[in-house]
């Protein structure tokens, strides 16, 4: 390896809000996302990926290898060569090389690769011969665009051979990996001057084709894989760039590709500027073909004429830049810490629009094939989204709540493109519907619009099973009611939010999915945590109830929740924390009567976020008993001890080795549950300190042993027990990236929204002096300034807005495009 003696892979560039990878063997590979609405592509620092349009299943333009050797094999790769005469001998001499290191990893004079927001810039140099790459997809269009950069740095002329390569994927992933038999013979191309499409099974059933150009003539093109690179041959050894001539073959079967030879010639000081586009196309059923088997190109050629030239490129770019400045200005925060600053204000906003836009789909660790959109998961999203682009996240719910069945119960998933349930994961995750009061609640706090609730929205995609969103709501509530176990306490079904708790599923058989597999139907096994997430969502109900006349409902409501507490603390308790579970034979989980698996950190958060136990002193030992038992200096592991053993009755959870995934492993989307559970004690020291433990930035030196992004939540670091104890995994689509946000900037910071307006509410450590934050909210913009000149944890002293003192906490909505300032002392309380 050459790069090994640099002690760090890069840093966060906070004027640009980039951030900078100065080597390119990142000890995984570090990605980008590019993309904001349809298009999407997946950008890792050595240019590898691969995108889609939509559906990372369904319609996926380019073909990616996941689990490959080396790792990250497969992109939009351009390969240099540069050849000349040798000046003594007259010999032909040639260099070949990946000017974003994969695939052929020749040496680079330099390297550098900035991931920003919705783009990403590889710049490298070897033997004078520089090279940039600007890869995003612009706001409007379905394309990726690769805007490369050659420049002679050396005092002599140079001939520059550049090779594209794309590899096409035949639309659907899934079939794409596995059927060879059919694919080897499906695969066809076009190719019209510099454009060459790919058109699989368009002369069938598809309506589209993707196209990969560039704005030169060139040279000559490839298109057929085996023909470009040799049979025997791997990425890092394309026989066509080495020949320096490309093949102007036509793809027929097997594997097409798209290859474009461009020869560019350079006089010293010289550069020169290329635009390639990759592009996704449609076409109505009557405008499908020019002529006889000859596509129409109408959508390709207007797409390129738009990006034909390095000044268009920029101007997209530019307002690629412009839409995040905007997004980003909706909430800002200013104080001390830099680092702080900088996942708040930047990267923690960022993936939480990744995530509303992928759930748990795309990634380099979920291979865009299996989870379509998750119920809960993208509930969850949404509260870390849903102050960015409020009318997406409205029509998010719609699209989710037309996947809740009649009685309440929801699919657990649902595929992007067709919105439909997935059948071959179903429903039955108890703790799904409440996950619809949860969002639908974030919605109308910051919106306040309440007329979401009026929406008429089918169950189970079902048109003629319409109701209002509201009815919805309703059935989620009482589905949770209407399925309580012998304790009171909500069935758990197939598992609640810990997918690996598996308490109906007793699986023997090697490959069964635990997550589908009931064979043992108990009718018993219940959820402490359930039961928390109810007694914290529940209110929000009663109170949307309340505020949309509806009185007698939110009374019930209301009583039904104060009667789940009562169950929780009668049932829910086990000395020192709450216990998680009761398993099929009604035995405890998380308890201190159990051999392993006695403290777990999801219900202790839940029961403290729903305010249990605080004024009787059980919410603070049930936290010091978490962290006592679960903490450890890179987050708070799911529980301890660890299972040491497959539990046939307890499922997945069990069957991972120790201190991995859900078996006490840090699972980072519940930390922050901890975190607003401290703030709900008033324990601000504590709280930003579970805070910082997972959070990326603040574990940017721990890269070597971390390995995934400094930038970006991970879903889980290996917990005490592993023997990689630190190291992170599944980074990106993790619903940590939303609870993060809502944990610093609603309840640290303690900026939150409510029915009313925007509560304050910091609890934060008494070391912050203050902070400052410019909140959009409901139309009109608030400048914050906290002073805890007073050095407390919690308690305000006064409120002002622009001058008068208010007497409560909630900013109250204001008028559209009005500006306020916002003085908040903290110190004892007054009221
Ligand atoms: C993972 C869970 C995940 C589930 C469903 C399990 O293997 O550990 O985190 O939710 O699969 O995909
Ligand atoms: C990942 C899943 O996407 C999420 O829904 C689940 O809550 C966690 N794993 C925990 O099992």
């Amino acid at each position: 390896m050459q790069y090994n003696n640099s002690a760090s892979y890069g840093h966060f560039d906070d004027e640009t809000r980039e951030y900078v990878i100065t080597r390119p063997d990142t000890p995984y590979p570090w990605i980008n996302y590019l993309g904001c609405e349809d298009f999407y592509g997946l950008f890792s620092n050595t240019s590898g990926g691969y995108c889609f349009y939509r559906d990372a299943r369904m319609l996926r333009l380019t073909r990616y290898r996941y689990n490959n050797v080396p790792a990250d094999a497969g992109g939009r790769y351009f390969y240099l060569r540069d050849h000349a005469e040798d000046e003594i001998s007259g010999y032909a001499r040639q260099d070949v090389w990946s000017p974003s290191w994969m695939p052929i990893k020749s040496k680079l004079d330099r390297y550098e690769c900035r991931h920003g927001l919705g783009y990403s810039c590889i710049s490298s140099a070897r033997n004078g011969l520089a090279f940039s790459q600007l890869s995003f997809v612009p706001l409007k269009d379905n394309c990726e665009i690769h805007k490369i950069t050659l420049t002679n740095e050396t005092k002599v002329e140079k001939n520059i051979d550049i090779f594209s390569f794309v590899e096409f994927c035949l639309w659907n992933a899934n079939d794409d990996m596995t059927n060879f038999q059919r694919n080897y013979s499906i695969g066809e191309v076009e190719v019209e001057g510099s454009a060459i499409y790919h058109k699989t099974e368009y002369r069938e059933r598809r309506n589209h084709y993707a196209v990969w150009s560039v704005n030169v003539p060139i040279s000559g093109f490839d298109t057929d894989r085996e023909t470009f690179l040799g049979l025997y041959n791997g990425f890092d050894h394309p026989q066509t760039v080495f020949a320096g001539a490309a093949n102007n073959f036509i793809a027929s079967g097997w594997a097409p590709i798209g290859s474009h030879h461009i020869e560019v010639p350079l006089k010293p000081g010289e550069s020169k500027t290329f635009v390639f586009v990759l592009g996704y196309c449609e076409n109505s059923e009557d405008q499908k073909w020019e002529s006889l088997h000859v596509i129409n190109k109408a959508p390709a050629k207007a797409l390129l004429e738009k990006y034909n030239s390095a000044e268009a490129v920029d101007t997209a770019l530019a307002e690629l830049k412009e839409y995040w400045d905007k997004l980003l200005s909706r909430f800002s925060m200013q104080t001390d810490d830099k680092t702080l600053v900088r996942m708040v204000n930047v990267w923690n906003q960022y993936q939480c629009m990744v995530t509303f836009n992928m759930s748990r789909s795309a990634s380099y660790f979920e291979s865009g094939i299996g989870r379509g959109m998750g119920f809960r998961d993208s509930n969850q999203d949404l509260l870390g989204f849903v102050h960015l682009v409020p009318e997406r996240a409205r029509m998010r719910i719609l699209d989710i709540a037309a996947t809740q069945m009649s009685d309440g119960s929801a699919y657990h998933q649902y595929q992007p493109l067709t919105k439909r349930g997935n059948n071959d994961i179903g429903s039955g995750f108890n703790d799904d519907p409440l996950w619809l009061i949860c969002g639908v609640a974030a919605y109308i706090k910051e919106t306040g619009d309440y007329s979401i609730l009026d929406e008429q929205v089918p169950f189970d995609n079902d048109q003629a099973l319409s109701d209002s969103l509201f009815v919805h709501l309703k059935r989620s509530f009482d589905y949770t009611l209407n399925n309580l176990g012998p304790h009171g306490l909500p069935l758990i079904g197939r598992a609640d939010w810990n997918d690996c708790l598996n308490l109906n599923c007793f699986s023997k058989t090697p490959g069964e999915s635990f997550q589908t597999t009931a064979n043992y139907e108990s009718g018993i096994a219940e959820s402490v945590l359930i039961a928390g997430i109810f007694a914290f969502t529940g209110p929000d109900y009663a109170e949307i109830c309340r505020r949309t006349s509806r009185k007698e409902e939110a009374e019930r409501a209301e009583k039904a929740i104060a009667a789940m507490i009562e169950t929780i603390n009668t049932h829910g308790w086990d000395g020192n924390w709450f216990l998680r579970a009761y398993d099929a034979m009604g035995k405890k989980i998380g308890s201190h009567e159990c051999e392993d698996g006695q403290i777990f950190i999801e219900s202790n958060g839940f029961a403290v976020m729903a305010d249990i136990g605080i004024n009787d002193g059980r919410a603070i030992r049930a936290l010091d008993s978490v962290k006592e038992k679960l903490e450890t200096a890179y987050g708070i592991v799911l529980q301890q001890p660890a299972y040491k053993e497959y539990h046939l009755e307890l499922g997945e959870i069990s069957s991972y080795p120790p201190g991995y995934k859900e078996n006490a492993g840090i699972f980072c989307h519940n930390n922050p549950w901890i975190t607003i559970a401290e703030t709900r004690v008033g324990r601000g020291e504590r709280a930003f300190e579970t805070y910082k433990r997972i959070c990326p930035a603040y574990r940017e030196d721990d890269s070597k042993l971390r390995r995934v992004e400094p930038y970006a939540y991970a879903q889980m670091v290996a917990g005490k027990d592993a023997p990689r104890f630190g190291e992170a995994k599944n980074s990106w689509l993790t619903g940590t990236a939303a609870w993060a946000f809502v944990s610093i900037t609603q309840y640290i910071l303690g900026i939150r929204p409510v029915f009313d307006g925007l509560l304050i509410d910091p609890c934060i450590p008494p070391g912050i002096k203050s902070f400052s934050i410019t909140r959009y909210f409901r139309g009109a913009v608030y400048k914050i300034t906290v002073d805890n000149t007073a050095g407390v944890e919690k308690g305000i002293a006064s409120i002002s807005m622009d001058g008068k003192v208010l007497d409560n906490k909630i900013l109250p909505p204001m008028e559209e495009g009005s500006i306020h300032e916002v003085m908040v002392v903290m110190g004892s309380s007054k009221n």
